[in-house]
């Protein structure tokens, strides 16, 4: 049930016992599902539910480019195409790509190119499609980290995973991971990105207001939200493994 009618947001962003109106508290993630090798005709591909965020990533590559025009004689290119379905949201969305998708395709891929090796690709490319099933507030974030998941299943070397998450302040308090309603009524919006090979940060963005302790005490919410959503990725990975090898050895008899 959308909480979000016609732009009308409630007054409130706690409830009574101090808990967010989904229950959650100030820094608790929205539980978060993840799984690899989702779609068989691609390259990698991987799955995420995280709220009521369902997103897909595939990836294929390295390929050769089309529009030639695009392709780079020393290095490969990354390519990513953020799309929501038009019942993704509650509003129903034109199916052609907006502007906000072009941009958040754009971040999504200054967010990936750091961890990846392309100057080994030359005249090649790696795309990576995301679509947006269900959106509840930073699908930018989600999208993201359901890339990188999709590029490691792909094999694609990395230096690193890259995980994504959204900090922010809502009713004058600092809160992680905000949903749809607390991105749209809230006080300050921070989607922030990492890589962890150098853990440094791919994307740093800033809609709001809030003092500089908050936003020293925002990247520290990140921080740990980050390595938690870190450790979901790599298990997401590494079952994939565990259930081959449980298939192969249960076969061997
Ligand atoms: O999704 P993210 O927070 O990264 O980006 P946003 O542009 O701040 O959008 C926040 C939320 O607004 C999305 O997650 C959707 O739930 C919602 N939205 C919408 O209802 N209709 C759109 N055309 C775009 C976004």
């Amino acid at each position: 049930m959308p909480l979000i009618i016609n732009d009308i947001y409630p007054e409130k962003l706690f409830r009574e016992d101090g808990k967010r109106l989904d229950g959650r508290e100030k820094n608790e993630l929205r539980p978060i599902k993840m799984e690899v090798g989702v779609i068989s005709n691609a390259d990698g591909s991987a799955y995420l539910e995280w709220g009521n965020n369902k997103i897909y990533a595939a990836v294929y590559g390295p390929r050769e480019v089309h529009p030639h025009h695009l392709a780079k004689p020393d290095r490969g290119i990354l390519r990513v195409f953020y799309r929501m379905a038009t019942f993704s949201v509650f509003e129903r969305k034109r199916p052609a790509p907006g502007r906000r998708e072009k941009e958040i395709s754009m971040i999504i891929t200054d967010c990936l190119e750091p961890v990846l090796f392309l100057e080994l690709y030359p005249g090649t490319a790696f795309e990576v499609f995301i679509e947006v099933m269900d959106a509840d507030g930073g699908t930018r974030c989600a999208s993201t980290t359901v890339a990188a998941l999709a590029l490691a299943d792909a094999g694609v070397p990395m230096r690193s995973l890259v995980s994504s998450v959204a900090v922010g302040k809502i009713d004058g308090q600092l809160v992680t991971d905000l949903s749809g309603i607390e991105d749209k009524a809230g006080d300050a919006d921070l989607p922030c990105a990492i890589t962890w090979f150098n853990e440094e940060l791919s994307l740093l963005q800033f809609d709001g207001d809030m003092s500089i302790e908050e936003l020293n005490e925002s990247l520290l919410n990140a921080r740990n939200a980050l390595d938690q959503i870190h450790q979901l990725q790599l298990t997401a990975l590494k079952s994939k493994y565990t259930s081959i090898l449980e298939e192969v050895e249960g076969g061997e008899d």
